[in-house]
């Protein structure tokens, strides 16, 4: 090996070690989160990584007084909280137990009311029966379901005819991007692959919009200088449940 090619090498060592890290990181927080690590993650990091992904989502979701909002892996009910006051019913699913015990304390006075619910469960598994709410959530998790479409079915499925679907499906990626994984088991996904994914499921009036998060998160704008995953415009995806079947 050259010397430059030596000194390169020795340069890209920890980068490589950062990123292996990153990997098993990721694994624990974007995964499932588990043991010491996600208590950590769940309880300190998680809530103060997704803040900006809570501010972007708030105004793009848009409640009404008279929703039934399903937020699938909820994680520890952030979202669920601050917005639990502007719609008659909030429900989240989340299949760490870690995360499901936190959003259930977050949440302890609505679920005493009755107008709270958080399940421990499968996001590809849904368990409320056929067109139970009239908006569906997802953030900062979709990208790392190993099973994309089942999710997108069983959405669609517990969504009411004209719900609405609201996801925060990745990042804004670079012209050309094709669909591939990255840190083991994270999904990034072209728009278009997006878009099919989201009308072969039945959703229909599908927009797609870019928020940015620059300046939020120091600690995402790390993460994404070491690894290149994580860009600043999130992705927002918006669909409708048709009216009719087949509309
Ligand atoms: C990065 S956290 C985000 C949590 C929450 N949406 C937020 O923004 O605070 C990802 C969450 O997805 C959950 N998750 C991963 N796979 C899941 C699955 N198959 N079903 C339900 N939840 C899942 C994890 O347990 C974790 O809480």
């Amino acid at each position: 090996m050259s010397a430059v090619g030596q000194v390169m090498s020795a340069l890209s060592g920890p980068r490589e070690a950062t990123k292996r890290v990153l990997t098993g990181f990721a694994r624990d927080w974007a995964g499932v989160p588990r043991g010491p690590l996600g208590r950590v993650s769940t309880r300190w990091v998680m809530p103060r990584l997704h803040a900006a992904v809570y501010r972007v989502m708030a105004p793009a979701v848009q409640l009404r007084a008279d929703d039934e909002l399903l937020e699938v892996a909820c994680g520890s009910g952030v979202f669920l909280a601050q917005q639990a006051g502007q719609a008659r019913r909030v429900a989240g699913l989340d299949l760490s137990d870690l995360q499901v015990e936190l959003a259930r304390e977050r949440l302890a006075s609505r679920i005493a009311a009755g107008t709270a619910e958080i399940v421990k469960g499968d996001a590809g598994q849904l368990p409320w029966p056929d067109d139970s709410f009239t908006v569906v959530t997802c953030m900062g998790s979709f990208e790392a379901f190993p099973d994309p479409e089942k999710v997108l079915a069983e959405m669609f499925r517990v969504l009411r005819c004209s719900g609405r679907a609201v996801l925060n499906i990745g990042e804004r990626v670079p012209d050309g991007t094709t669909t591939h994984r990255i840190l083991g088991e994270i999904w990034v996904w072209s728009e278009a692959d997006v878009r099919r994914m989201v009308e072969q499921a039945g959703f229909i009036d599908l927009s797609i919009e870019y928020a940015s998060s620059a300046g939020e998160s120091r600690m995402l704008e790390a993460i994404d200088r070491v690894t290149g995953a994580l860009g600043q415009d999130l992705r927002i995806v918006h669909a409708t449940k048709p009216t009719q079947p087949g509309q």
